[in-house]
């Protein structure tokens, strides 16, 4: 709920547990009195009060008290949205450059408004629905008719602020946005921490929390993409912060591209957080009546640890921003032959394939990369989307028939925003790919990227994708993006856009999915990119799942699960049983171990099903059945963190409840077998303790206990013999 106090204009935005509180200094400058646990007092005289809390020094003048002393006011003040040049040396989230060639502005109070809804973000994924309100706040710079919209969502059922801005030129002459940022927090720096997700390929989303010191901490992305190395997520936390205790401010930005999070610790004792798309490598020219948004950051504050902060965006995703039909629906159970085959395929193959598949129950056969033009080898034909009939015998369309002949769906592999030099699209249009002019483009996998800012290109690209999937019946798409964006040039934008293009070309790409997944509302989209380089609320808004990492090594992918899962649900994760030995890590691992950890996530298989043995694939059905039993439980469910190898060296231990507590089920992964050890005492969460459940491990019935000594007392297991071991915990109500 969104309240303004006519006199003061202190604004307060409540949500179930939180409350956000702006204000006016002078009645000008727009700043955070409070952002944390809800307040319980009530509007006006309380906010009167809090009012206070603008003068950043309680000696010191503000502007109008004092102009002499401006300065140090507006480097102390808790700007919403700090511009560059006027004295606040924190990062700016909003900066022009003029006519006159100059930088720097100053944004005063112009008025606002609450209303009921949310208005979408022209050409951006945004979240979307439900109850919610949102206030808009004005603020000007007079001198150069620039007006800066500021949006804030509040919505009833979930402690999410979302916010973003829209910058407008009201004047009569351009100006060019330098840099135009989604959030800024400034705080009270309480000797915060700061957390946030890195890695690389293979090793995606590890959980990185750091001291904060002086100065201050960057995460970022230049990449074009959001990337491997770094997710477009910033946290601060107090120090000793769990899963159940300690504060948490997150923010999180919807979008898919550059992006920069940082923190700065200032000399006042102030934390000053933003987010948004990265300053470095953008402008945006803003003609006369021109208006530039900026994509939405989604907020969210925990007083209750980390886990809080998951379970909030978790729900807060489901319900507000995939809006796939599949969302709420089982995901097919697929087989997909990338790491069986590699190149190395043709019809023959995957029929082969298909045939041991639809014995075992599997529901779909995904063809991945190699089906189109001469493609053998990473080194050539990406943009020449036509089927290889050498290896497809019929095409796609008598390919699709045989599949569905034999009771399993059929989905495929794309990768639409790359072209190959050596390819038929290249010779025709060289200057349809990412280059300078000064230079030769860099290749990344042999390959170059398209210019997704050139509207010809992206029509080009629709046509493909309505073509293909006109052709046959496919009922998935994995959209695949394996480099990220070099050599900014592009040869379609004039001179004074250069600058545009990183941004351009993710909105050529948001344009691209949205004619997709409008145009064939029944495909299921799973985005890829090189394993899970874009896995970001942006690709979210159009694909219910991203694959999640190249890396299905078990053991590795605890790292990867626990980093995801702290910011997504457990239903967006792409997850592959995949072949024995690992091929990304070399490691043998059980066939059951491996099924049972890829049931944290769509679950599938990646392997060559014709090549295991008679006792793998006696299991298959059964790994299905548990899967589709549990399948709905761990997509609607709250996640519980219980335990992590990354923080105890030893095991992981992850549970899904209901949200009514009459059910759960946890996954237990014990790293490394140890001698002579206690059983392990395994405490779960969200029960009822009055209520009796029966508990089962790998189907094995434990017996009956009440929810409270499964939560307070714990259930004694005993460590199962060997390295690499999986338990598959279930947890149901009963009468007795
Ligand atoms: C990278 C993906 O992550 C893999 O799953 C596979 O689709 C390859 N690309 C194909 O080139």
């Amino acid at each position: 709920m969104i309240r303004i106090d006519e006199e003061t204009k202190i604004a307060r935005l409540d949500t179930p547990s939180t409350s956000y509180c702006l204000g006016l200094a002078d009645g000008r400058y727009l700043g955070l009195l409070y952002y944390g646990r809800r307040l319980g007092t009530e509007l006006p005289g309380d906010l009167a009060e809090l009012g206070r809390l603008l003068k950043p020094h309680d000696t010191q003048p503000t502007p109008l008290e004092n102009p002499g002393q401006k300065l140090t006011f507006m480097n102390s003040y808790p700007f919403e949205l700090p511009t560059w040049g006027g004295g606040n040396f924190h990062e700016a989230a909003l900066d022009v450059r003029t006519e006159a060639g100059q930088n720097g502005l100053e944004m005063i109070y112009d008025g606002c408004r609450v209303f009921e809804g949310k208005k979408a973000l022209p050409g951006l994924p945004a979240s979307f629905g439900g109850s919610c309100q949102t206030l808009e706040i004005d603020l000007v710079d007079p001198g150069l008719s620039l007006r800066a919209v500021l949006s804030y969502t509040v919505f009833s059922d979930t402690d999410v602020i979302t916010r973003s801005m829209t910058v407008k030129n009201e004047g009569t002459a351009p100006v060019t946005l330098t840099r135009a940022l989604s959030a800024s927090l400034m705080l009270e720096d309480r000797d915060f921490e700061v957390l946030t997700l890195g890695g690389s390929w293979a090793r995606e989303r590890r959980i990185m929390p750091q001291k904060l010191t002086y100065g201050g901490y960057v995460n970022e992305s230049l990449r074009g993409e959001s990337g491997h190395q770094s997710q477009p997520f910033l946290c601060l936390m107090t120090a000793g912060t769990t899963q159940k205790s300690g504060e948490v401010y997150c923010m999180h930005l919807v979008y898919s591209g550059c992006f920069l999070g940082k923190v700065q610790i200032d000399d006042q004792g102030m934390a000053a957080a933003t987010i948004g798309i990265h300053p470095e490598n953008y402008e945006w020219r803003l003609d006369p009546g021109e208006a530039f948004t900026t994509p939405e950051a989604v907020l969210t504050y925990s007083a209750e640890g980390l886990g809080k902060m998951s379970r909030t965006l978790h729900d807060f995703y489901r319900c507000h921003l995939i809006r796939s039909p599949y969302l709420h629906k089982d995901r097919p159970v697929l087989i997909n032959n990338w790491e069986a085959t590699y190149f190395d395929f043709d019809s023959d193959k995957l029929l082969s394939i298909a045939d041991a598949a639809a014995a075992a129950g599997i529901e779909m056969l995904v063809m991945d990369d190699g089906w189109f033009g001469r493609r053998n080898a990473d080194t050539s034909s990406l943009g020449d989307w036509q089927v290889n009939t050498q290896k497809i015998a019929g095409g796609l369309g008598h390919f699709a028939g045989e599949v569905n002949r034999r009771g399993l769906r059929l989905g495929l592999w794309i990768e639409p925003e790359m072209v190959s030099p050596d390819s038929d699209l290249f010779r025709a249009h060289p200057d349809w790919a990412l280059q300078r002019v000064h230079n030769e483009p860099a290749q990344g996998r042999h390959q170059l990227v398209l210019d997704l800012a050139n509207p010809a290109v992206v029509a080009f690209l629709r046509e493909t994708l309505d073509g293909i999937l006109s052709s046959a019946n496919i009922e998935y798409i994995k959209w695949d993006m394996n480099r990220a964006l070099t050599d900014y040039g592009s040869p379609y934008l004039p001179a004074d856009r250069q600058k545009e293009l990183a941004h351009r070309y993710v909105l050529g790409l948001y344009a691209l999915q949205d004619h997709l997944v409008s145009s064939f509302p029944d495909l299921l989209l799973e985005n890829c990119s090189g394993g899970g380089a874009r896995f970001d609320p942006g690709m979210l808004y159009f694909s219910p799942q991203i694959w999640t990492s190249d890396d299905m090594d078990p053991v590795e992918r605890l790292a990867i699960i626990e980093g995801t899962a702290l910011l997504y649900p457990l239903s967006t994760m792409g997850a592959h049983v995949s072949k024995n030995r690992n091929d990304v890590t070399g490691r043998t691992t059980a066939f059951a171990d491996r099924a049972v950890m890829a049931m944290l996530g769509t679950f599938g298989y990646e392997l060559d099903i014709t090549t295991l043995t008679a006792d793998e694939l006696a299991q298959i059905p059964g790994q299905i059945a548990r899967h589709k039993a549990v399948a709905g439980l761990i997509r609607e469910g709250d996640y519980y963190r219980l335990a992590s190898w990354r923080e105890n060296g030893d095991y992981d231990l992850v549970e899904v409840a209901a949200k009514d507590g009459s059910r759960a089920v946890a996954f237990l992964f014990e790293v490394l077998g140890r001698p002579n050890m206690r059983s392990r005492v395994l405490r779960f969460e969200g029960l009822k303790e009055n209520s009796r459940y029966e508990v089962t491990a790998d189907g094995r019935s434990l017996g009956a206990f009440s929810g409270a000594g499964l939560m307070y007392a714990g259930l004694a297991l005993a460590r199962k013999r060997g390295d690499f071991r999986a338990t598959f915990l279930e947890i149901r109500e009963c009468s007795e």
